[in-house]
């Protein structure tokens, strides 16, 4: 596997980053998880935005420009000649130690890999299992809403769930309240009303999440942005979960109970045949 660090390609053995790298040190960077689906990059732009709405928020003085990693991501692409797979850009604010002031250090630092990850088709037909994890996420925390590489609380609860034999956990806010998923956005479906936590209630805002959002607007389904409680996800008729690898999936059971009927629910299916079909759209396109 061949890796992009800093515009220059390298064998997986020889990508190097220093052991002053701020990414590794602090967890000082930010990461996008692309999937690609012929060889393409889905919703690039969309990613990129976020890369840098992102970095501005965590007050980084210089990011290369988005035709550089446009580039990388094409060359990470082709390099490893992926058809349909998954694709990382991380990017660090570069190297230097925990005293120097943020304003100074304007030499970040990214890299990129990409391999072929067919996607499950089960996953769409039977869904996955949750738990109902820590109430960790802080809606205040200047980090919340991105995606940093501080990603330790939600390794360590995905952990819990694997554990527990089940596939995600359903991260919490410090005031119990329902957040998002470990490496997903969280939808509830009762009524044929679509719920999903708020964007100041601390989730990461997802790409697909919102797609879901818009989608559903077009399909003439209502959507609600709100606070949600645990509870509410027993009283769910659907619960699905969404990210960028994936697409939408549907999630059956949580906490040993079984969500509506236990199966995907009608909701959830018609949005995940709008994701596939959106993928097919934007595979037509050039990169
Ligand atoms: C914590 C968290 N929330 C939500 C998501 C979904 O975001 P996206 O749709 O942009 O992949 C992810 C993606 O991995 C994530 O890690």
């Amino acid at each position: 596997m061949k890796w992009i660090v800093n515009g220059e390609v390298y064998e997986e053995q020889e990508a190097r980053i220093s052991s002053r790298n701020r990414g590794a040190l602090f967890g000082d960077g930010l990461f996008e998880t692309f999937r690609v689906e012929k060889g393409i990059p889905l919703f690039l732009n969309e990613h990129l935005v976020r890369l840098v709405q992102s970095a501005e928020k965590l007050r980084f003085t210089h990011i290369p420009d988005e035709q550089e990693f446009k580039r990388a991501i094409r060359e990470a692409i082709r390099w490893n000649q992926v058809k349909s797979g998954y694709l990382r850009l991380t990017l660090t604010r570069g190297n230097g130690g925990f005293a120097v002031p943020l304003k100074q250090l304007d030499q970040p630092c990214y890299w990129v890999e990409a391999r072929e990850l067919p996607l499950k088709t089960n996953l769409y037909d039977q869904g996955i299992r949750a738990i109902v994890s820590y109430p960790i996420c802080n809606p205040l925390s200047p980090t919340s809403g991105t995606k940093s590489l501080q990603f330790l609380d939600n390794i360590m609860a995905r952990d819990d769930a694997e554990k527990k034999g089940v596939q995600e956990a359903i991260l919490r806010t410090v005031e119990g309240d329902l957040c998002e998923g470990a490496s997903s956005n969280l939808f509830l479906v009762r009524d044929g009303v679509i719920r999903t936590p708020a964007l100041n209630r601390g989730p990461l805002p997802g790409i697909v999440r919102a797609w879901v959002i818009q989608t559903a607007h077009q399909l003439g389904l209502t959507v609600e942005e709100s606070r949600l409680e645990p509870e509410e996800l027993h009283q769910a008729d659907e619960v699905f979960l969404t990210n960028s690898s994936l697409g939408v999936f549907p999630c059956v059971q949580v906490n040993g109970q079984s969500v509506g009927h236990g199966v995907p629910g009608p909701v959830t299916c018609r949005l995940i045949r709008a994701w596939k079909e959106a993928v097919m759209e934007q595979t037509k396109a050039s990169f």
